[in-house]
């Protein structure tokens, strides 16, 4: 079914997330059908190109990032006529001119600005959309994270933004919300009987937040340098999964609902003293070493800054305090240059109470519940079975898989591509609401205070190792050891 007309504007239009994620997702909605003919998209930047010149560019980099079988060449002829281009240098009133007349006289359009740009700019692009008298009630505005770099800023910038837009009308994004396995997540836990009455302290023994990636920083180091993994990947997505994870079951599943269930959790989140930040986490930071079989420099070298303390992995021990969850662990960790691309949700049960088979060959290892977000998508639940076999009993460890290609018989869709689409349609409930972006932070932010008082640096780990051996000990000192998933 088709959206709703609108004019989609990107500010950051020539940047690497529109050109890498935004353009081809939108241009997979057109190709399904989705976008009726009025859709317009109006790149906003200070790249000075014109309208044919933004086309162009377009045309070359959908070639690169739209997969072959999916690139057609009427489509993509439809969809790069939708495109415009407007130069705006946020400070020059002559711009926003520019941006006004490309966008009056459009009576019934949708206007959803999507800010792919530093979040310094996130105040003053709203201010000026309501100078210009742009922003009206049916506009909605897409902010990227991270939202500020600590619990001020992100204030500030709320507060800005809040200043122009209704809540309903602020969609913050977190693309991994959109993957279809972590939204699979709530389906699992809440359209199943069997889970839920053990999905508590009772049975659970931890939880692992896995997220590892094998490329490096890329080309993307100026951001990089200012954020690290622990603002770039674990205040948003490693949080936002933890809480898909712990929340309470929700009446239902509708906007607020679930946003308020997520919200708990944030908000009982073990508090983290510096002593806790200490003994609870590790940050890494990764040196010379291999990707895919090369030799690959360090991140210093990536970044050009031979004195960058910037961490690139992290690996974080926490608890949340309340009734389901005392006492279990929730294991968090995420990096760059890992020697593999994976990410997980792995639920660990605990062991048997007692052993049931004496004399029993193998062995029996506890359940565990594995949700594969990449490289495929899949569910696993390990479990132990009997070998077949004539003689005395046998334990195999074995497990039941669900693959998402071989069931559903279609590639999921990018995260991008279901979230842009809720845009249009105007719901919210698979973005983040300000108060839970604030609740990250400010947890997060006890983990930066720790680290600015040990004025530790972080551990070295080679490229292409799972990151430093302080992470290893970290789980293995609670007689634990983290699940490294497949290799692609
Ligand atoms: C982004 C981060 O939000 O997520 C990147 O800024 C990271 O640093 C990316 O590489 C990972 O996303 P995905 O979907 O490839 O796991």
């Amino acid at each position: 079914t088709t959206v709703e007309p609108c004019d989609f504007v990107v500010f950051g239009g020539t940047g690497d997330l529109a050109v890498r994620k935004l353009l081809p997702a939108l241009y997979l909605r057109d190709r399904d059908g989705q976008l009726p003919a009025e859709t317009r998209v109006i790149g906003a930047s200070r790249a000075g190109l014109d309208t044919d010149g933004y086309r162009d560019k377009v045309r070359g980099e959908l070639a690169r990032f739209v997969s072959g079988d999916q690139l057609d060449s009427d489509t993509c002829e439809r969809f790069l006529n939708r495109l415009e281009y407007v130069t705006v240098d946020v400070a020059d009133p002559a711009d926003w001119a520019g941006l006004q007349d490309c966008l009056v006289d459009r009576e019934g359009a949708i206007r959803v600005f999507y800010l792919a740009c530093a979040p310094g700019l996130f105040g003053p692009i709203c201010e000026n959309l309501a100078l210009n008298g742009l922003a009206d009630a049916q506009s909605r505005v897409v902010l990227e994270k991270p939202i500020g770099h600590d619990l001020a800023s992100a204030r500030a910038v709320n507060d800005a933004v809040g200043a122009v837009f209704e809540e309903s009308q602020i969609f913050r994004i977190d693309h991994y919300l959109g993957k279809e396995s972590v939204q699979n997540l709530l389906v699992t836990r809440f359209a199943n009987t069997f889970l839920e009455p053990l999905w508590n302290s009772s049975s659970i023994d931890h939880v692992q937040i896995n997220v590892a990636e094998s490329l490096g920083v890329g080309s993307r180091g100026g951001y990089y340098e200012s954020a690290g993994a622990l603002r770039d990947m674990l205040q948003n997505h490693l949080l936002q999964m933890l809480c898909l994870v712990a929340m309470e079951p929700p009446t239902y599943v509708d906007r607020e609902t679930v946003r308020d269930e997520k919200l708990k959790v944030l908000q009982a989140l073990k508090p983290m003293s510096p002593q806790d930040v200490e003994r609870c986490t590790v940050a890494g930071q990764y040196g010379p070493g291999l990707a895919d079989g090369k030799a690959v420099p360090g991140y210093q070298d990536d970044v050009e800054n031979p004195d960058s303390t910037t961490e690139t992995f992290i690996a974080v021990k926490a608890e949340i305090q309340n009734w389901r969850w005392a006492g279990v662990p929730f294991y968090l960790r995420t990096g760059k240059r890992m020697d593999r691309r994976c990410s997980e949700i792995v639920v660990q049960f605990k062991p048997v109470p007692h052993p049931m088979f004496p004399g029993s060959e193998g062995h029996s290892e506890p359940n565990r519940l594995v949700i594969q977000l990449q490289p495929h998508e899949g569910m696993r639940l390990h479990m132990t079975a009997k070998e077949p076999g004539p003689g005395g009993i046998r334990l195999k460890p074995v497990s039941l898989d669900l693959n998402y290609i071989e069931t559903f018989k279609r590639p999921s869709p990018d995260a991008y591509e279901r979230l842009l689409m809720d845009v249009v349609r105007g719901n919210p409930t698979l973005f983040m609401r300000r108060d839970e972006v604030e609740a990250a932070w400010e947890w997060v932010e006890q983990i930066l205070v720790g680290w600015q008082k040990s004025e530790r640096a972080p551990r070295r780990y080679p490229a292409g190792t799972n990151g430093p051996t302080d992470a290893t000990t970290l789980i293995e000192r609670d007689g634990r050891a983290w699940h490294e998933g497949v290799t692609a």
